[in-house]
C-alpha cells in the first residue's frame, strides 16, 4: 500500500500572479461599476504575533456610509450531455479600478473577472464542470465540501495548467442540503488565487421536505453572501500574506459578494416575509462574527455541511475561514447584519454594516419545521483513532510537527485510511495565540467535544470545517465511505489559507 504514494503526480507549484492581459475591465457583477468611494480613513494597530507584525494600516469603516444595491452572482446554467448536466466555468484574468480610486488592482475570477456564478445542484444529478483556465498559470479546482472521488476532488494532483482544461464528473451524492463552495487549490498558491477572487458557491438540494421547508428560490429569497476580509496594497494587489495584509499604505474592505461594504452599506430588499441567507467566509485568515446590529435574535438553519438538527436561536454567528452558515430572517421593517472581523489572533480589525435587509412581504409562512435534520451517531467502537497537531514554530506553520510545502513531503506523510473506515481524531492547537481551524475534505464530521465539553448549538450538526482556539483541542468523527483510489489524496488543512500554503495541511488516501 505504501507504494501507491509514489504513483502520485509530483507537481511543482508555481507562483501565481499572471500577466495575462486584461480582459473586459469590469468586476464582474455590474451593481459594482457605480461604486468608488475611499473609506475615512481610522487608523487601528494590528495585534504582534508571530506572523502578525505590528504595523498602522487604513482602517476604513461605513459608519456614515450611503446604500447600495447587493449584487447577487449569477446562476450558473448547465447545458445537458445525455443525461448529464455540464457546468463550463473558465478562469479569467482581469482588474478593478472602482473599489479604491486611483488604482488599478489585479482580480481573478470564473465566468467573469471576480468570483464565480452559483452552482446549483441536487442529490443523483449527473454531473460534469468542464473547467477551462485562461490564466497565465495553473490553477485547480476543488469542491469544498463535496462528497466526491479524490480523482475529481480538485487538489494539487488536478493541475490545470495555463490554457488547459479539466473535466471533473461524478453524480451528486451528498444526501444533505447544504452550501458548499468552490476555490483553488493549489500547493503553495491557494491564498494568492483565491485573494484575487477565484471563489464561488455551489448549493446542494438534496430533495428534502426540510430544505423545501426554507426559502429555495435563488437571488429572491434564497441569497448567496460570499464575505471577504481582504486588504489592497498601495500598489494595488489584494493582500495574500500576512505581512501585506497590515503593511504600510494598506487599505482594508469587507466585500459582499464582491461589493464594498466599507465604502456603501449593500441593501438587500426581498419580496418575502422570509428569507434565507448563505454565509460562506471566503477570507484568507480573517474570522468574520455576524449579529444584527440592535442585537436580535435570529434563526441559524445550517451549518458547514447540513441542516443542524432543528433550528437554532442565536444573537451571534462566528464563521472562521473557508466556513458557512445558513440563517433565516424575516425582517419587519429594516434589518442590518454587522460583521465583526477578527485576525488569526483575534484582535479585532473592525466592525462593519455588512448588509441591510428590508421585506415588502405580505406572504404569512408557515413556521419553520421543529426538526431539520436526523442524525444518526456514529458507532466508534472499532473507530481507529489519530491526533493531529497544529502548531507554528515563529511564522513557520505545521501539523504534527511537519511543514507540507512539496508533494514528495505530501506523499511521505500521507495518512493512509481504507474505504468505509469509522475513525476518531483529536485535533489540538498546540499555537499560544493563533487561532487555527480544521477542514477534511471527502466526507464530513461528527463532532465528539470542543475542548472537553459535549458539543452544543451547531456543533450538533454535521460539518466540514471547524475552528480550534488556542491551546484547545476538539474531537471529531467520520466514515470514509463510497470513495477509495490508490492514486489520488484528499487533503485535510488549516483553512486559513496563509497556513495551508505554509505547509498545515496533509493529504490522506482512502484505500479500496
Ligand atoms: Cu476549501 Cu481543502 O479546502
Ligand atoms: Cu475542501
Ligand atoms: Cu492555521
Amino acid at each position: 500500500m505504501a507504494d501507491a504514494r509514489n504513483i502520485i503526480n509530483h507537481r511543482k507549484p508555481s507562483r501565481f500572479p499572471t500577466r495575462r492581459q486584461v480582459l473586459a475591465g469590469t468586476f464582474g457583477f455590474g451593481a459594482l461599476a457605480a461604486l468608488a468611494r475611499i473609506g475615512s480613513g481610522t487608523s487601528f494597530a494590528e495585534e504582534t504575533t508571530a506572523t502578525d507584525t505590528t504595523v498602522t494600516t487604513t482602517a476604513t469603516t461605513n459608519a456614515t456610509a450611503a446604500t447600495g444595491t447587493l449584487p447577487i452572482p449569477d446562476l450558473l446554467t448547465a447545458t445537458d450531455d445525455g443525461g448529464v448536466s455540464v457546468f463550463a466555468l473558465e478562469t479569467q484574468a482581469g482588474t478593478n479600478t472602482t473599489l479604491i480610486s486611483g488604482k488599478t488592482i489585479t482580480t481573478a475570477g470564473f465566468n467573469s473577472t471576480f468570483l464565480g456564478p452559483t452552482i446549483q445542484v441536487t442529490d443523483g444529478q449527473a454531473v460534469r464542470f468542464d473547467i477551462t483556465n485562461t490564466l497565465d498559470d495553473e490553477t485547480t479546482v476543488h469542491w469544498h465540501g463535496l462528497h466526491i472521488a479524490p480523482s475529481e476532488d480538485g487538489g494539487p494532483q488536478n493541475i490545470i495548467e495555463a490554457g488547459g482544461t479539466w473535466s471533473p464528473a461524478t453524480t451528486i451524492n451528498q444526501g444533505e442540503a447544504c452550501t458548499l463552495w468552490y476555490h483553488p487549490h493549489g500547493l503553495g498558491t491557494t491564498a494568492e488565487q483565491v485573494s484575487l477572487g477565484l471563489a464561488g458557491m455551489l448549493i446542494v438540494d438534496d430533495g428534502s421536505a426540510a430544505n423545501a421547508a426554507l426559502p429555495t428560490a435563488y437571488g429572491a429569497d434564497d441569497i448567496p453572501l460570499i464575505m471577504q476580509s481582504t486588504s489592497v496594497s498601495s500598489a494595488g494587489s489584494f493582500a495574500a500574506t500576512n505581512a501585506a495584509f497590515t503593511a504600510s499604505g494598506a487599505t482594508l474592505k469587507f466585500l459582499v459578494n464582491g461589493m464594498s461594504a466599507t465604502d456603501e452599506t449593500p441593501t438587500l430588499s426581498v419580496a418575502y416575509s422570509r428569507v434565507r441567507l448563505r454565509l460562506l467566509n471566503a477570507s484568507l485568515t480573517d474570522s468574520i462574527t455576524v449579529a444584527l446590529s440592535d442585537g436580535g435574535a435570529f434563526t441559524q438553519v445550517a451549518s458547514d455541511a447540513a441542516l443542524l438538527p432543528e433550528p437554532l436561536s442565536i444573537t451571534s454567528l462566528r464563521i472562521s475561514p473557508g466556513e458557512r452558515a445558513e440563517i433565516v430572517l424575516e425582517p419587519s421593517g429594516t434589518v442590518t447584519l454587522r460583521a465583526t472581523v477578527r485576525n488569526t489572533t483575534n484582535g479585532t480589525r473592525y466592525t462593519v454594516s455588512m448588509l441591510e435587509v428590508s421585506s415588502t412581504g405580505t406572504d404569512t409562512p408557515d413556521a419553520l419545521p421543529d426538526t431539520l435534520n436526523t442524525i444518526t451517531d456514529l458507532d466508534t467502537t472499532d473507530a481507529t483513532t489519530r491526533t493531529f497537531t497544529l502548531s507554528n514554530s515563529g511564522a513557520s506553520m505545521l501539523i504534527n510537527g511537519i511543514a507540507a510545502t512539496t508533494m514528495d513531503i505530501m506523499d511521505a506523510n500521507a495518512i493512509m485510511t481504507t474505504l468505509d473506515a469509522v475513525e476518531k481524531w483529536t485535533i489540538t492547537n498546540a499555537s499560544t495565540n493563533i487561532y487555527h481551524n480544521f477542514h477534511l475534505h471527502d466526507v464530513p464530521f461528527q463532532v465528539v467535544s470542543v475542548a472537553g465539553a459535549t458539543p452544543t448549538g451547531a456543533n450538533l450538526g454535521w460539518r466540514d470545517t471547524i475552528e480550534v482556539a488556542p491551546g484547545t483541542s476538539v474531537v471529531i468523527k467520520m466514515q470514509f465511505t463510497d470513495y477509495a483510489d490508490n492514486e489520488y489524496m484528499y487533503m485535510l488543512h488549516c483553512h486559513n489559507v496563509v497556513h495551508e500554503d505554509d505547509g498545515m495541511m496533509l493529504g490522506l488516501m482512502v484505500m479500496s
